[in-house]
C-alpha cells in the first residue's frame, strides 16, 4: 500500500515496525526511492532481491542515519575517506569500502567490501532511526527498469506487495555517486550529483572514473546489466544535427531539453539545466513507455556536473547511441 507522509511521521513509523519485523519498505530518499530491509537480516534482504528480481551478485547499499553505524559496517576508515564522510554526508554519495565481517554476504553480494551512504532526505534519515538498524536498499524498480522518482513509480512496479511511504517526488532523481575509497586513486563506479571534482577536492586525492566495464570484466557488479531501460527501443544521441534529421525522418517520441519542444508534438521536456534534467529524465523514460509511438529519440544533455551522470544513465539505458562527440 502507498501511505502518503504529510509530516506527522506516522507512516515513517509504520514502516520502521515493518523493518523490524523483517519486512521490506519503500521509501524516498533525495536521489530516488529505495527498497529497503534491514541490513543484519539475511531473510528480509533475501526478499529483495526476490521481490526486484536481481542477481545475487549484484550488492546492495546500505543506508545509515550517524556516523556511529560506519563501526559496524567497516573494517578500517581510512582519513581520505573520513573526509568524504564529514563533508558529503548526508548526500548522494555511496563510498566503498573493506566490510566488517558481520555484513551478511549476501548485502555485500559476496564481495569482501560494502557500499554505505547516509541520504539527505528526513523520511530516510528517521525510518532509519526508528527501525534502529542500518538499511539495505537498491533502488525500488524491478531489475533493469528506470529508477523511482516517485511512489507511483513504485506502484507501478510492486503494486500492493510493498509498503511505501510516499515523500512527494525526490530532489535529485539520479542515483548516488558510487566511489571505492580502499585504495588511491579513487575509483567513482557510478557517476551522481556528487561529481568528480567534490570528491577530488575534499580527500586531496586522485579520482579515476571507472563506469564501464574493462576489457569486459566489471570492476563493479552493477556493470554487467543493463539498466534503466524503457520497453521501446531508444535511440540516444550526441549531437544535435543528426538528432533532428531523425525525428524528422521518424517521427519518435522525442526527449530532450525544453529548447527543442518545438520538434515534436510527442515531447517530453529534460527542463533547462543538467539538474533539471537529472531529475526529470526516470519518469520521461517511464512516460515515454505509456505514450502512442514505437521508438523514442532522446538527446544528451550538456556534461557539465550532474549532466555527466544524467547522459551516463541515457546511454546505458539506451538501445542504439548514434551522432558524434
Ligand atoms: O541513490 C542510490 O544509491 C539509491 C538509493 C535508494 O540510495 N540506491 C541505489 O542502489 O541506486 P542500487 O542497488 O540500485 O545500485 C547500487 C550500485 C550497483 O551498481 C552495485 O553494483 C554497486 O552500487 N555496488 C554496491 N556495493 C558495491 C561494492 N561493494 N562494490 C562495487 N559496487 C558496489
Ligand atoms: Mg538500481
Amino acid at each position: 500500500m502507498v501511505c502518503i507522509e504529510n509530516g506527522s511521521l506516522v507512516c515513517v513509523k509504520k514502516g520502521a515496525n515493518l523493518i523490524r519485523n523483517g519486512e521490506v519498505v519503500a521509501f524516498p530518499t533525495e536521489t530516488v526511492y529505495g527498497l529497503g530491509a534491514d541490513a543484519f537480516n539475511v531473510e528480509a534482504v533475501n526478499s529483495i532481491f526476490r521481490l526486484k528480481g536481481r542477481p545475487a551478485d549484484n550488492p546492495l547499499i546500505v543506508h545509515i542515519d550517524s556516523l556511529e553505524w560506519t563501526k559496524f559496517l567497516y573494517k578500517e576508515i581510512p582519513p581520505w575517506a573520513n573526509k568524504m564522510m564529514q563533508m558529503l554526508w548526508p548526500g548522494p554519495l555511496s563510498i566503498i569500502l573493506p566490510a566488517c565481517s558481520c555484513v551478511p554476504s549476501v548485502v555485500r553480494g559476496g564481495l569482501p567490501t560494502v557500499a554505505v551512504r547516509m541520504p539527505a532526505h528526513p523520511y530516510a534519515l528517521k525510518l532509519i532511526k526508528y527501525a534502529g538498524t542500518p538499511i539495505a536498499a537498491p533502488s525500488a524498480n524491478l531489475s533493469g527498469k528506470p529508477s523511482p522518482t516517485s511512489a507511483r513509480h513504485v506502484f507501478e512496479d510492486f503494486g500492493e506487495d510493498v509498503f511505501i511511504i510516499d515523500g512527494g517526488a525526490v530532489a535529485v532523481g539520479v542515483e548516488s555517486t558510487v566511489v571505492d575509497a580502499t585504495s588511491i586513486p579513487l575509483k567513482i563506479y557510478r557517476l551522481g550529483a556528487v561529481t568528480p571534482e567534490d570528491i577530488e577536492s575534499v580527500t586531496g586525492k586522485p579520482v579515476e572514473i571507472h563506469v564501464k566495464p574493462r576489457d569486459g570484466r566489471p570492476l563493479s557488479p552493477g556493470h554487467a546489466y543493463r539498466h534503466y531501460a524503457p520497453s521501446k527501443p531508444l535511440y540516444v544521441f550526441r549531437d544535435e544535427k543528426t538528432f533532428l534529421e531523425f525525428v524528422r525522418e521518424r517521427n519518435p517520441i522525442v526527449i530532450a531539453p525544453q529548447k527543442y519542444h518545438w520538434v515534436s508534438d510527442r515531447f517530453i521536456s529534460l527542463g533547462s539545466s543538467p539538474v533539471d534534467a537529472a531529475s526529470l529524465l526516470y519518469m520521461a523514460l517511464r512516460d515515454a513507455d505509456k505514450m502512442e509511438g514505437d521508438i523514442i529519440a532522446a538527446i544528451m544533455v550538456e556534461p557539465v556536473g550532474v549532466g555527466l551522470a544524467v547522459n551516463e544513465r541515457m546511454s546505458r539505458a539506451a538501445t542504439y547511441i548514434l551522432g558524434g562527440e
